[in-house]
């Protein structure tokens, strides 16, 4: 069965009898500026995509390691990973996931059979995890906003190449965050040390911090094995011609890099305190997130469907959480902060009334 994502703004128009072009949609955490549309030969396009040396060297820079496999998004990863391994590691049966999370993890792993483990806040105790086992880690955690430094990753690393199992480590978020914390540099570190190399990948989603999701592209960092069985895996033509070229010159861009990091920072900050005022100590637990989205819990957990479903009715469409006792937006323009702040006040408002009464 397709799992609920934000982005579904066609199903929610239909139910809330809004056109699609009427909603403000923060139901993701794609940021709202996208790297610009550079010139793209004619060739990209009549061609068959081709390996591009010079893309992989830019995401090798980017993504400060020496090997990596450009894929069509994390997502064809995650869902091709599970039988993948099973190949690999005849004794693997255990999976470990966040609770709480993208949950394409849990639902490929699932599928293809595996024992699920879930763990909450902090990873599971180290000294439980079982031989042969896999652990995923979303850092940041999409919709969390749970962070693990990389000297906590690297001991699960550890500890995984001993029981001879795999660290999923998935940074679809991570280009936000600053420049010490992706994972990615501790992989060639490891070459030196071949019984470690093997044990831990590391996926990065293009989309979201370059605004792009809809090119599909992304990257899997690992050991020139797992690169090399992926690779096989996925076969030719995984990335359109277009999409290597974008990501290309994404990837060298540095300047907008930086300018992209700032005012999505800006924002953030700006649209978490606006958040904050709204909904005020009365209703708001805390806001969790990165400067790519930000997930409100409130004291009473019933609050969140609420909220969720009045700003629908006011064609502003946030994510509410499969458990449905959190919302998360997406970092907006500021253009767009008076019309979402102002249904804001009217979903408070709204509560707020209904508290009144008794209902
Ligand atoms: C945590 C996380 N990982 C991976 C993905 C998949 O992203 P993509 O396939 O665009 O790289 C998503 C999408 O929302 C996500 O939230």
């Amino acid at each position: 069965m397709a799992l609920i994502h934000g982005g579904q703004l066609q199903q929610i128009a239909e139910q809330y009898k809004i056109s699609t072009n009427d909603w403000l949609d923060l139901s993701t955490g794609i940021a709202p500026f996208s790297y610009p549309i550079p010139d793209i030969p004619l060739s990209a396009w009549q061609q068959l995509p081709q390996r591009n040396p010079e893309l992989i060297a830019a995401a090798k820079q980017y993504y400060q390691c020496s090997q990596l496999v450009v894929t069509n998004g994390s997502q064809a990863i995650i869902k091709a990973l599970p039988e993948l391994y099973r190949q690999k590691n005849i004794h693997a049966r255990n999976v470990y996931l966040p609770e709480r999370g993208y949950k394409e993890h849990a639902h490929a792993w699932k599928t293809a059979g595996y024992q699920l483990h879930f763990y909450q806040a902090s990873l599971p105790d180290i000294t439980s995890l079982l031989p042969n086992s896999v652990l995923v880690a979303i850092n940041p955690n999409n919709p969390t906003g749970q962070f693990f430094t990389p000297s906590i990753i690297k001991q699960y690393h550890e500890k995984l190449s001993q029981l001879n199992g795999l660290l999923v480590l998935d940074e679809a978020f991570m280009d936000v965050m600053s420049k010490e914390q992706p994972y990615s540099p501790n992989l060639d570190s490891d070459v030196a040390n071949d019984s470690n190399s093997g044990h831990v990948m590391v996926l990065r989603s293009f989309g979201k911090f370059f605004g792009l999701a809809g090119i599909r592209i992304g990257f899997l960092i690992a050991d020139n094995t797992w690169c090399k069985s992926i690779a096989s895996l996925l076969g030719p033509w995984q990335v359109n011609g277009p999409a290597q070229i974008i990501a290309e010159r994404a990837l060298a861009d540095i300047s907008w890099q930086i300018e992209q990091k700032s005012r999505l920072k800006t924002l953030r900050k700006a649209q978490e305190k606006m958040l904050n005022e709204v909904f005020s100590q009365a209703l708001l637990l805390d806001i969790k997130g990165c400067d790519l989205f930000l997930t409100l819990r409130f004291h009473q957990v019933e609050h969140a469907e609420k909220i969720h479903h009045s700003l629908c009715q006011q064609g502003v469409y946030c994510r509410l959480a499969d458990e449905k006792d959190t919302i998360r937006f997406g970092i907006t323009v500021m253009g767009n902060f008076k019309r979402l702040e102002s249904a804001c006040r009217q979903a408070y408002t709204r509560i707020i009334a209904g508290m009144d009464a008794g209902t």
